[in-house]
């Protein structure tokens, strides 16, 4: 037996959870520290009342003979996708209901897909980016090139004709830097992928946040994109669902590359290795696009939004840079006093017991920021702000 050494090229351990196993050393030696999280970007807000009532119905359905369901489809029921079509039809983009794949979440299918390519495919991932796309394909052994995102390009990096690559990821608005395309940006993209023949990942986890009407909420905004991308996106987010598991992906049926459709391709697979999403949990998605889960949502998301006004405001008065939280729950900030990621990490904790993300954790590009989520409670928020206050 040989083992895919690949696995040995990645860091120890996610990011996450070597945030989650530091947090965990500090508070066991500071059983009494009150620590405020905002690294992980975990919800705190409960499920909406439409959506709970939606599952309990479900539970019932399920302990009665008549109303019983065992495996459903294996790309997830009609009902949730027609809800989904309705969803990108209100923002005029068309699907068919078998461009819609229901999953467990936009992180399994971002991995997933990888099944779809071959391995000599090079990978062009932004630098900064959401560690599961490098790690993904790391375990693949995929060649990896990298986009740069700073503060010259307003963390939007732009296609390079001189850069040949067959894989393009694309977070708008981004984790962890926040920073959203526009639809002239997107489509430089789209552009660069149907004159190369590549294919875009683009994960859309977080466009509920987008609060500007001229700012694209999904790729298939764009004309062109039904022949080069695929769509993730999540209720994680959106609807709290990062404890429940429910996402969907969007793969056209125009995307046809050698012949081959690859819309097929995810069917076969997903028929393959994935069993469907529960029931009872895809009643709860669908519960979020009634009018009443709708209504329900957007409080929600305006709290959190109003948590990453709080944040901002902080740095705005501490003169400190940052990009993010008008259109994304992240804000990405330069650390203060030059320190680097982790310093800065460590220095937070112990002075302030609050818990942010590295920026370092994101790639090279990413070292001397930090990521602050604004999932948090309010209360929390506005103390984690307090105490930075204090410190700088
Ligand atoms: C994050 O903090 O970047 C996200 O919560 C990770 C995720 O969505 O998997």
């Amino acid at each position: 037996m040989k083992i895919n050494k690949n696995y040995q090229k990645l860091e120890d351990s996610y990011l996450f959870s070597t945030i989650a196993h530091k947090v965990a050393e500090f508070t066991q030696k500071n059983p009494d520290a009150s620590v405020i999280r905002l690294g992980i970007g975990d919800v705190t807000l409960p499920l909406a009342p439409a959506v709970v009532k939606a599952m309990n119905k479900a539970v019932e359905e399920m302990g009665v003979k008549e109303s019983f369901r065992g495996y459903g489809p294996e790309q997830g029921y009609g009902f949730l996708k027609e809800a989904i079509q309705k969803y990108y039809a209100s923002r005029n983009t068309h699907l068919e209901l078998d461009e819609i794949f229901i999953s467990d979440g936009a992180k399994s299918d971002v991995g997933n897909i990888l099944d779809l390519f071959s391995q000599d495919n090079t990978v062009l991932v932004p630098n900064p980016v959401y560690p599961v796309y490098v790690d993904t394909n790391v375990m693949a052994g995929r060649k990896i090139v990298f986009a740069d995102a700073n503060e010259a390009n307003d963390f939007l990096p732009m296609p390079d004709e001189n850069i040949k690559a067959d894989i393009i990821y694309i977070c708008s608005p981004n984790n962890p830097t926040g920073a959203v395309y526009t639809k002239e940006g997107l489509k430089k993209w789209v552009d660069y992928a149907l004159k190369n023949n590549a294919i875009i990942l683009y994960d859309a986890a977080y466009e509920c946040f987008i609060k500007d009407k001229n700012l694209p909420r999904s790729i298939f905004e764009i004309e062109g994109a039904k022949k080069c991308a695929i769509e993730f996106c999540s209720f994680s987010k959106t609807a709290g669902f990062t404890g429940t598991r429910c996402g969907y992906t969007i793969v056209p049926q125009e995307l046809v590359y050698d012949g081959v459709h690859i819309n097929k391709m995810w069917l076969r697979r997903q028929t393959t290795k994935f069993n469907g999403v529960p029931y009872i949990v895809q009643r709860g998605a669908e519960a979020v696009f009634s009018e009443e889960g709708q209504k329900q949502i957007q409080e929600n998301i305006a709290y959190y939004s109003e948590n990453a006004k709080i944040i901002a405001d902080t740095l705005k008065a501490k003169g400190i840079y940052f990009t993010g939280g008008t259109h994304s729950p992240y804000i990405w900030l330069k650390c203060p006093n030059n320190m680097s990621s982790w310093e800065f990490f460590d220095y937070l904790l112990e002075k302030a017991q609050v818990v942010g993300t590295p920026g370092a954790g994101f790639g090279e590009n990413g070292e001397g920021f930090f990521r602050l989520t604004s999932f948090g409670d309010r209360a929390k928020t506005i103390e984690a702000m307090e105490r930075f206050s204090k410190l700088f």
